[in-house]
């Protein structure tokens, strides 16, 4: 898919404010500091339209970028991010929440996971929340550029074999960097095709 035209709508506190227009969106979610906004920016080409930071918690609303004027990226705040006070996590935990369960545009989430680490605890519990809640999502693996090629294949399979012993299949999964731009392309694919299939489904709804 080709990104011709992108736009920071707006960000949101909640999910009963975001826009009601109806077009489909892809959210961005994962532990804080794991690469969701250059990951965005990385998608988009515009790099510094999603605020990043070398410290985490920097996301902090729902911020809505429009794509060609027909869909909209979500870079979501991050969870786990032990620094924030106990008020502002069980806040953010809230938002999210309810942001994943209530929103009815939400076509898929993307859960991003750092490939340099083995399966973190907070990343499974939140991954068998989003199965339980019956929230889509796709696996994205991040900083893949901070490793040697082998040692990401290998990452890879242990994080999802860790999985897998609470899953019985897991959904797509992608390897990124967005120092490198591996996996753009893939990503923007699965984005271009999804859309095609809803809207099939949507006319013979
Ligand atoms: P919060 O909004 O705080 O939850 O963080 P985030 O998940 O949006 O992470 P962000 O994109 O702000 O990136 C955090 C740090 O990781 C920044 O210093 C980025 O430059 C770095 N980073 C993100 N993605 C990559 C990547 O693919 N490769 C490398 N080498 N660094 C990355
Ligand atoms: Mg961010």
């Amino acid at each position: 898919m080709n990104i011709k035209e992108v736009e920071f709508i707006a960000s949101f506190a909640n999910v009963g404010t975001c826009p009601v227009d109806g077009k489909p969106e892809f959210a961005f979610i994962g532990r804080s500091n794991v690469g969701k906004s250059s990951l965005i920016n990385m998608l988009t080409n515009k790099k510094g339209i999603a605020k990043v930071s070398v410290t985490p918690g920097k996301t902090q609303l729902l911020n809505y970028f429009e794509i060609n004027g027909l869909w909209y990226l979500v870079d979501l705040p991050g969870y786990g991010y032990a620094r924030l006070s106990k008020e502002k996590k069980a806040g953010f935990g809230k938002m999210i929440k309810s942001y994943l369960t209530m929103r009815e545009t939400l076509v898929v989430a993307f859960v991003l996971i750092d490939v340099r680490h083995e399966l973190q605890k907070i990343d499974k519990e939140f991954l068998e929340w989003c199965g339980n809640s019956e929230v889509p999502f796709c696996l994205v693996f991040t900083k893949a550029d901070k490793l040697g090629k082998n040692q990401v294949t290998a990452n890879v399979a242990a994080i999802r074999k860790a999985l897998l012993q609470s899953w019985n299949e897991l959904p797509p999964h992608f390897i990124t960097s967005s120092e490198t731009k591996a996996g753009r392309e893939e990503i923007l694919e699965f984005i271009e095709k999804t859309i095609i299939d809803i809207t099939h489904q949507n006319e013979h709804a």
